[in-house]
C-alpha cells in the first residue's frame, strides 16, 4: 500500500491504524515534509513503515512507486483553509497537479486507488436547519483549499469514468484527534492554553462544524477499500455537529480555566457557515458506525494527547502565531 501524506495528521494516524489493525497491507509512505509533514509522526511505527521523501508532483518518482503497489491511499495535500486564503499557489499545485499525478501513474500501472477528500468541496450550509451534504449534493467550493479539493475530487471521476481508474473517494468533515498540526483549530486553542495564551475565535464563534475522530475516519477508508464500489463517493461524518464557540468554552472547562478567557478575533473572510455529511450510504453499504461516541471524552483524550506530547508541537508553535500575527490576527 502507498500512502500519500502520511506524516501528516490523518496520513500518519492511517498508518497507525493499518499496522495495528490491518497487518496484511505493508505500508510505504510518500510525503514531501512540508511545513504540515512530520516524520517524528510515524517514530512508532518506523520499524514496519517505510518512508519515502519525495513530492507528489514528481512523475518519476510517483510512477516508480505506483508500479510497486496494489492500492494506493492519497491523503497528501495543503489543507489549510487559512494558508490557501494567503497563498493559493501550493495549493493548485499540490492538490491539482498532484492529484494528476497520481491518476495518471495508477491509469498506467492499473493500480487501485483511493482519493481521501472533504466536506468543503460542497460548500457551506445554513447555520439555522438541519439540512446535510450528500453525495448528490452539487459542489460549490468557498475557498481556494476546497476549490482545489473539488477539481482534484472531479479529475477521480473523470479518470473513473474515461479510463476505467479503479477509484473512489471519501468526503470526510472535521477530523480530531493526536499529531493534527497546531495551525488548526482544536490544537491551537489547546496549545494556547497550555503556553498561557488565550483561544482565538473568529468572528463570533457561530459557525459549525461536524467532529469525526480521525480514528473513525480511517476505518471508513477501510471499509471503503475493501468493499467499496468503484467509481463511487462516500460521504463521512459522526453526526456530532458543534459550535466553535461551544468547543473553546468545553476546552476551556475541560482544563480547568473560565470557559470566558478567550478572545475574539477577525472572521476568516468567506468563513463557511455550517458543515454536515449526511453518512447513510456508508453505514448502510459498509457498516460503518463511529466507535468514537462521546465527543467529550474523545476531546479529553486530544488534550491530554497535547499535553503529554509538548516534544511535539511546541517547536512549531511560535511560527503558527507569529504567521497569524503577521496575517493581521488582533484580539478585539
Ligand atoms: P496535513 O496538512 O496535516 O498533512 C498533509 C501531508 O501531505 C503532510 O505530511 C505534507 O507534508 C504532505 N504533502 C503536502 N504536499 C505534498 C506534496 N506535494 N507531495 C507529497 N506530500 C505532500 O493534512 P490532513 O489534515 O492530514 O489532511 C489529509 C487529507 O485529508 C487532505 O487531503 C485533506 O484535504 C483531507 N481531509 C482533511 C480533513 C481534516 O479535518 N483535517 C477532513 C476531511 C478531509
Ligand atoms: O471539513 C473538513 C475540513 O476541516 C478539512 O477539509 C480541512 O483540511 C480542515 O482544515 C478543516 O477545515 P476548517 O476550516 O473547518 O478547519 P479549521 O481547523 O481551520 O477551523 C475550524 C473552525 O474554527 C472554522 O470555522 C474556523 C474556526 N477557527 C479556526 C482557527 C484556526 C477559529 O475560530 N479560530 C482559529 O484560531
Amino acid at each position: 500500500m502507498l500512502v500519500t501524506g502520511g506524516a501528516g495528521f490523518i496520513g500518519a494516524n492511517f498508518v497507525h491504524h493499518t499496522v495495528r489493525h490491518h497487518p496484511e497491507y505493508r505500508v510505504r509512505v510518500l510525503d514531501a515534509l512540508t511545513y504540515a509533514g512530520n516524520r517524528a509522526s510515524l517514530g512508532p511505527v518506523d520499524d514496519r513503515v517505510e518512508f519515502v521523501h519525495g513530492d507528489i508532483c514528481d512523475a518519476a518518482l510517483v510512477d516508480t512507486l505506483v508500479a510497486g503497489a496494489d492500492v494506493v491511499v492519497h491523503f497528501a495535500a495543503e489543507s489549510h483553509v487559512d494558508n490557501s486564503l494567503r497563498d493559493p499557489e501550493p495549493f493548485v499545485r499540490t492538490n491539482l497537479l498532484g492529484t494528476f499525478t497520481l491518476l495518471e501513474a495508477v491509469r498506467r500501472h492499473d493500480v487501485r486507488f483511493h482519493h481521501v477528500s472533504t466536506d468543503e468541496v460542497f460548500g457551506d450550509l445554513p447555520l439555522d436547519g438541519t439540512a446535510k451534504f450528500t453525495e448528490q449534493t452539487a459542489y460549490d467550493p468557498s475557498s481556494p483549499y476546497s476549490a482545489t479539493k473539488a477539481g482534484s475530487d472531479l479529475l477521480v471521476r473523470a479518470w473513473v469514468r474515461s479510463y476505467g481508474v479503479a477509484a473512489t473517494l471519501s468526503n470526510c468533515a472535521n477530523n480530531y484527534g493526536p499529531f493534527q498540526h497546531v495551525e488548526k483549530f482544536i490544537p491551537r486553542q489547546v496549545t494556547n492554553v497550555l503556553t498561557g495564551e488565550r483561544p482565538k475565535l473568529y468572528g463570533t464563534g457561530v459557525n459549525v462544524r461536524e467532529w469525526t475522530h480521525v480514528d473513525d475516519h480511517n476505518e471508513a477508508v477501510h471499509l471503503i477499500l475493501r468493499h467499496g464500489r468503484i467509481g463511487e463517493t462516500y460521504l463521512v461524518g459522526s453526526g456530532d455537529e458543534r459550535s466553535n464557540r461551544e468547543i473553546v468554552e468545553l476546552i476551556l472547562a475541560l482544563m480547568d480555566r473560565p470557559t470566558d478567557a478567550y478572545d475574539l478575533v477577525p472572521d476568516r473572510p468567506g468563513h463557511d457557515l455550517r458543515y454536515a455529511n449526511d453518512s447513510t450510504k456508508l453505514r448502510t453499504e459498509l457498516g460503518w458506525r463511529p466507535r468514537f461516541g462521546s465527543f467529550r471524552d474523545g476531546l479529553a483524550a486530544t488534550i491530554d494527547w497535547y499535553r503529554a506530547n509538548d516534544w511535539w508541537w511546541k517547536p512549531r508553535k511560535q511560527a503558527v502565531e507569529e504567521g497569524y500575527r503577521a496575517a493581521g490576527e488582533i484580539a478585539s
